[in-house]
């Protein structure tokens, strides 16, 4: 392991750890357990989705249901494999029959991510649906008008694109999630080919 890994490891570990007991709202007391995220820590990017589904709760991993099969195809196809990022959720306890999480859910889930972002510190931000658009960029976006464009933040490039489970639902987004996903391998790549990683 290498002397920039083995730090990100067990921090992440330690927070990890920490956010699995958390009882700061009350999704946990409705859901298995709390799903905190995975990937390569040394990834340039990190995808943020919108919160566990059915079977991310009983399997304790983000995005391993229909949903996350289609990520992994998508991914798969634009030549940035599931294994090279980093994935998580604005919430990470599965709100009841999968409904979207209100503002003050993620409110409250939020230091997580926080914590999260300090110790991966990505270049590259997805934020998958607008739950996780809204709550990190801003309230009142329509995905139609901000899908496939960066957004700076505090050093980070972020995009907006459609949900998986969003394209699942309506094919129509389909091509508009494509080029933005083909944008995103693009940056990647670019970032990668600049900084040598
Ligand atoms: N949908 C999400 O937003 N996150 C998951 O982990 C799974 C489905």
């Amino acid at each position: 392991m290498d002397n920039e890994l083995d730090p990100k490891v067990e921090q992440l570990n330690s927070l990890k750890a920490e956010t699995l007991a958390c009882q700061n709202c009350h999704l946990r007391a409705g859901c298995q357990g709390v799903v905190f995220g995975e990937g390569d820590p040394l990834s340039p990017i990190v995808f943020v989705g919108e919160g566990p589904g059915q079977t991310e709760d009983e399997l304790g991993r983000p995005f391993v249901g229909k949903a996350g099969q289609l990520l992994d195809r998508i991914l798969e196809a634009v030549e940035l494999p599931r294994n090279t990022v980093y994935i998580t959720n604005i919430v990470k306890c599965r709100p009841a029959n999968n409904r979207t999480p209100t503002l003050e859910e993620m409110k409250y889930c939020l230091p997580w991510l926080r914590d999260q972002f300090r110790i991966l510190r990505p270049h590259f931000m997805v934020l998958l649906g607008l739950a996780a658009t809204h709550g990190i960029l801003a309230p009142d976006l329509k995905m139609n008008q901000v899908h496939g464009q960066w957004f700076e933040r505090g050093g980070v490039q972020m995009m907006p694109t459609y949900h998986p489970a969003a394209i699942l639902r309506n094919s129509n987004l389909k091509r508009p999630a494509w080029e933005d996903f083909k944008e995103i391998s693009r940056a990647v790549k670019a970032f990668k080919a600049e900084n040598k990683v």
